[in-house]
């Protein structure tokens, strides 16, 4: 994770930029605009820009986009001027974060932009064996395809076989292609010469460039637009790419990792996904098994998030009882990993007398509703209340509630609710403002906290 701190911010980037870099984060600095942009171009990179509010973020967001570089947008400021944060917002910042700096925001906004990277947990032999075949070909060149379904921890496996290979000490990249429209995901592979587009201004490298010497993870191909997958496996064979609108070619050294929780093989028959790159992919493919087939991961799996939220919420010593953890092992878990994980989170924040008791976990099983709208489930019902409170409700509605429930726990603040929610901070924004505008009331954040319109 790289982040770029724009702007003077009267002293307190160093602080911010220490506690970005305590979290695993490098982080870097441009004085004004001008500069950060000539970095994003240059393909030194940045996946997340904290920027000073005294600077024009209209104008960088426009340029931003104008250039197809999608990066967010963090504003900073100093103390809480609601109107200047909200200005911000409203020209396209996704967050707010008040100056001086609160660790705890901080590490939210980082973890929500960017999964934090964690060692791979693990007990059971269904992934002992696989991080065996991980470790063996993990030297290697050759492409890797990693499937499983959502929250089985792919990207983490990516990762993994990243630090195991002769690459581990270049950089590790990720693009996901599901979240980048079609022209912008060429531009952020491939780069662009200035002219290519009305909006591109200058020369901008692209990832595949810049991941030179490295590794880069393409997230969710299956998500890829056919034109750019055929120039993927251009770049595949020939090892070298040209930028969008420039003619020559440029070589480049990348290994290639890329992710789907789709079948890539119905994909291919459907006419969805190119053959000759399926079969490239496929030279070796990691499945992660659900965490139903892998029972034993889940008490290890569930201490380690206790432990880990235990921290960042000042909440020491933690227990699970013994009947608590027998209820997570029978559960399903169809969101995985990802599932388990919100819910030792959330259970962290209710937990009462240093014990997280079946109680506290009970609540939350209300696991059709959990399937259809994929979040994080209600954590204060118990399964029977639950039950009768969603009978003949829509999804919209049961997603409402959860949302809006999610909130009030975390005491308005957007961040950790998204966080909790598996959502992003844009999609949550979306939601409590289309509920506004329905007179339903949403709670908002404390004053000390971001001012935010909804
Ligand atoms: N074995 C593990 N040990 C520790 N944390 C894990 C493990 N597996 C997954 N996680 C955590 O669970 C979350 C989901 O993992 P990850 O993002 O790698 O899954 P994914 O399969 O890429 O998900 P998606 O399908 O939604 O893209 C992350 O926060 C990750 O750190
Ligand atoms: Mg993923």
């Amino acid at each position: 994770m790289r982040l770029l701190i724009v702007g003077s911010l009267e002293g307190h980037i160093s602080t911010a930029g220490q506690i970005a870099i305590s979290r695993g984060t490098k982080a870097a600095c441009a004085d004004s605009i001008d500069e950060a942009l000539e970095t994003v171009r240059s393909g030194q990179g940045a996946e997340l820009l904290f920027v000073d509010i005294k600077l024009n973020i209209g104008d960088l967001v426009t340029r931003l986009a104008a250039e197809r570089i999608s990066i967010p947008v963090v504003s900073c400021g100093i103390g809480t001027n609601a109107d200047a944060a909200v200005e911000a917002i409203q020209q396209g910042a996704k967050e707010y974060i008040p100056l001086p700096p609160d660790p705890e925001l901080i590490a939210a906004v980082l973890e929500s932009v960017a999964a934090e990277k964690h060692t791979m947990i693990h007990r059971d032999p269904a992934i002992t064996n696989i991080l065996n075949f991980a470790d063996q070909i993990a030297s290697s060149n050759t492409l890797v395809l990693i499937t499983g379904e959502s929250g089985t921890g792919k990207e983490l496996m990516a990762r993994y076989v990243h630090n195991k290979s002769k690459r581990a000490t270049q950089k590790f990249t990720a693009v996901n292609c599901a979240e980048i429209s079609e022209t912008f995901l060429e531009s952020e592979l491939f780069g662009h010469e200035k002219g290519a587009f009305s909006g591109a201004v200058a020369r901008r490298i692209g990832r595949l460039e810049e991941a030179h010497g490295g590794t880069l993870l393409l997230d969710e191909i299956s998500e890829m637009h056919p034109r750019l997958q055929a120039k993927v496996l251009h770049a595949v064979q020939e090892l070298e790419i040209k930028r969008v609108g420039g003619i020559t070619p440029i070589k480049v050294d990348v290994r290639l990792l890329a992710t789907s929780n789709r079948n890539l093989e119905e994909a291919v028959n459907n006419g969805d996904f190119l053959e000759n790159l399926f079969f490239r992919l496929n030279v070796v493919n990691l499945r992660l098994p659900a965490l139903r087939e892998r029972p034993l991961d889940i008490p290890v799996l569930a201490e380690h998030f206790v432990d880990k939220y235990s921290i960042s919420n000042d909440k020491t010593d933690l227990k699970i009882s013994a009947d608590a953890m027998g209820m997570l092992c029978q559960h399903a878990w169809r969101g995985n990993v990802r599932e388990l994980e919100n819910t030792m989170h959330r259970a962290v924040l209710l937990a009462q007398g240093g014990e997280i008791t079946a109680e506290t976990i009970a609540l939350n099983n209300t696991e059709s509703i959990r399937a259809s709208i994929s979040v994080a489930p209600i954590a204060a019902v118990s399964p029977a209340d639950a039950a009768v409170s969603f009978v003949a409700r829509t999804v919209a509605e049961a997603e409402r509630d959860l949302i809006i429930d999610t909130l009030q726990h975390c005491l308005g603040n957007r961040t950790h609710a998204a966080n909790i929610l598996g959502i992003s901070i844009r999609t949550l924004r979306n939601k409590l403002k289309l509920y506004s505008e329905g007179g339903i009331p949403v709670p908002m954040p404390r004053e000390s906290e971001t001012p935010t319109q909804y």
